[in-house]
């Protein structure tokens, strides 16, 4: 069976660049390449929804400049790929609380939901300045303003970002890094875990098949037998 759900954490840009004796913002630059290859494999492969993790809630720890660079490319992703997406039936959605963001990405982002809002054929959620924690937060908060004191399971996914959508059922993870990073904590209960060693610029297509060929070999249980 085809995973319905994927989500990846997509680390390893700095050590690419590194590697390469290149700038970490090139990278950066390469690993927004390498997102449009694999929105179009996993696509291509029948995954219904990709979710990549691109900016945390941690990483305005970084120095202000690499953080700059990499509003750049947002906003040159947006402007670049919205036709694509839009052409190849994708609906964005982005996982985060912009606020944080420059006016101008803001806006972008709010327009690019919308166009692709009826797209139904894949759907790329980008999470941009997320966390978990937050998240979690943000759903506790909105659930107390309403009033609603004994909330189910479904209740409180219904107040996470990802609402409406079914949970991961493959986690990703390249460059070798055995953690979450607070990703996605509550979704991912009984996501199967993959990492590899790739470093994300450096992770193609093939590695996606081989990730979910070892989520096919993988026996779920859910607690059960
Ligand atoms: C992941 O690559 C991209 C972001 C967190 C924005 P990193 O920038 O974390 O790359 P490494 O981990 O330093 O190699
Ligand atoms: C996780 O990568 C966040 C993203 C890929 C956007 P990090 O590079 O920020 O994670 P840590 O710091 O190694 O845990
Ligand atoms: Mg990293």
């Amino acid at each position: 069976m085809i995973p319905g759900h994927v989500a990846i954490i997509m680390d390893g840009n700095g050590r690419w660049a590194e590697k390469k004796s290149l700038p970490r913002a090139c990278g950066h630059k390469q690993g927004v390449r390498n997102m449009k290859e694999i929105v179009n494999a996993a696509s291509g492969l029948g995954i219904k929804i990709l979710t990549l993790y691109a900016f945390s809630t941690e990483n305005w720890k970084r120095p202000q400049n690499e953080i700059e660079g990499l509003f750049s490319l947002i906003r040159q992703f947006l402007k670049e790929e919205l036709g694509e997406l839009n052409g190849s039936e994708i609906k964005l959605r982005i996982l985060g609380d912009l606020s944080k963001f420059p006016k101008d990405i803001t806006a972008d982002i709010e327009s690019a939901c919308e166009i692709t809002s009826q797209n139904t054929k894949f759907e790329l959620n980008i999470a941009l300045n997320y966390g978990a924690r937050q998240e979690l937060i943000r759903a506790f908060e909105a659930m107390s303003k309403q009033g609603i004191k004994e909330p189910t399971e479904e209740t409180v996914s219904s107040f996470l970002y990802t609402s409406g959508q079914p949970d991961p059922d493959l986690l990703i993870r390249t460059s070798g890094e055995l953690r979450i990073s607070n990703f996605l904590l509550w979704q991912i209960a009984y996501s199967e875990i993959y990492v590899t060693d790739k470093l994300w610029p450096d992770f193609t297509k093939e590695d996606l098949k081989i990730a979910v060929a070892a989520f096919q070999k993988r026996k779920r249980r859910f607690g059960g037998l």
